[in-house]
């Protein structure tokens, strides 16, 4: 039901085109009252009477970027956990890093997590490379377009609730987590060096260095279908000869790319850059 504070429909379709925009996810039409639940907690905090003054308050440009954040950020999907899809991670194990140790037996593998969220991702591939004991250590970059779960991330800080997603096995919670108020902090000592840092997929700059592994993953399914072959270009030029691309279990490479193969295994699926 609408009451005085809600978006009109004028002010949603400036909504949907302020987030396609800043990130390129694709609001549907129907997501109005998604839309509404997670920016009217805001209007209280900064001082709005309805989300019509807070659409007129994103008008200008550059926009406040407070304001500017915290919009993308609600509006935007953080969903993620530990180990989330197990059975990839049993083919990061037992398929992708041997095949990766068999071409670079002595350098370090490098990683990107790609749209890694709060960092469960990159934590998990960290938590892995401990366990198989990866030697040298493998070099792991997180990125996201949204620093408040970058910030997140980097304080490798987690609730019990969080830890409870994927991370059931209290074995290895106890041997790679402190406890700290509310729940538990990374012992990033123990794992391979991690380096967050913010980056839209969309505009990733040349200079940005190429991976041994990637992993982008429950992001592209919101983007359209040219912002999505945009930023499989992106991943697949920061990919090395023989490197592998994961993505999502609802995405795939959708264009035909001889330089790319899929591999289809008992466990999961992934691509895999030719060497040449
Ligand atoms: C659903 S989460 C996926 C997290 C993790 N990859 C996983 O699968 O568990 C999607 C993430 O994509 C990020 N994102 C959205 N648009 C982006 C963009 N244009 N560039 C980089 N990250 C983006 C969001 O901020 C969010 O943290």
């Amino acid at each position: 039901m609408s009451s005085a504070k809600s978006a009109t429909p004028a002010d949603y379709d400036f909504l949907r085109t302020f987030v396609a925009t800043q990130t390129g996810i694709e609001l549907g039409p129907d997501r109005h009252y998604l839309v509404e639940n997670r920016l009217l907690p805001l209007l209280e905090e900064f001082g709005f009477s309805s989300l019509h003054h807070l659409c007129l308050a994103l008008q200008p440009s550059p926009q406040p970027p407070v304001l500017r954040e915290r919009v993308i950020h609600a509006l935007s999907t953080h969903e993620t956990s530990f180990f989330r899809d197990p059975e990839l991670f049993t083919a990061l194990r037992s398929e992708i890093f041997p095949a990766l140790l068999e071409l670079h037996p002595s350098r370090p593998l490098s990683i990107w997590s790609a749209a890694a969220s709060s960092g469960q991702e990159a934590y998990s591939l960290g938590i892995l490379a401990a366990e198989m004991h990866l030697q040298p250590r493998p070099e792991i970059t997180a990125t996201d377009i949204s620093a408040p779960v970058l910030a997140q991330a980097a304080t490798g800080r987690y609730t019990l609730y969080e830890l409870s997603r994927g991370l059931d096995n209290s074995a290895l919670i106890q041997k790679y987590f402190t406890p700290v108020s509310g729940g538990a902090a990374i012992r990033r000592e123990l794992l391979p060096p991690i380096h967050f840092a913010p980056l839209d997929l969309r505009h990733v700059p040349p200079s940005f260095p190429s991976f041994d592994l990637i992993l982008c993953r429950n992001v592209l399914i919101y983007f359209d279908e040219n912002t999505r072959a945009r930023v499989v270009q992106h991943l697949i030029d920061h990919l090395l000869p023989g490197g592998f691309l994961v993505l999502g279990a609802a995405e795939t490479i959708w264009q035909d790319l001889p330089c790319m193969s899929k591999v289809q295994s008992l466990l999961a699926s992934y691509h895999q850059k030719q060497l040449t």
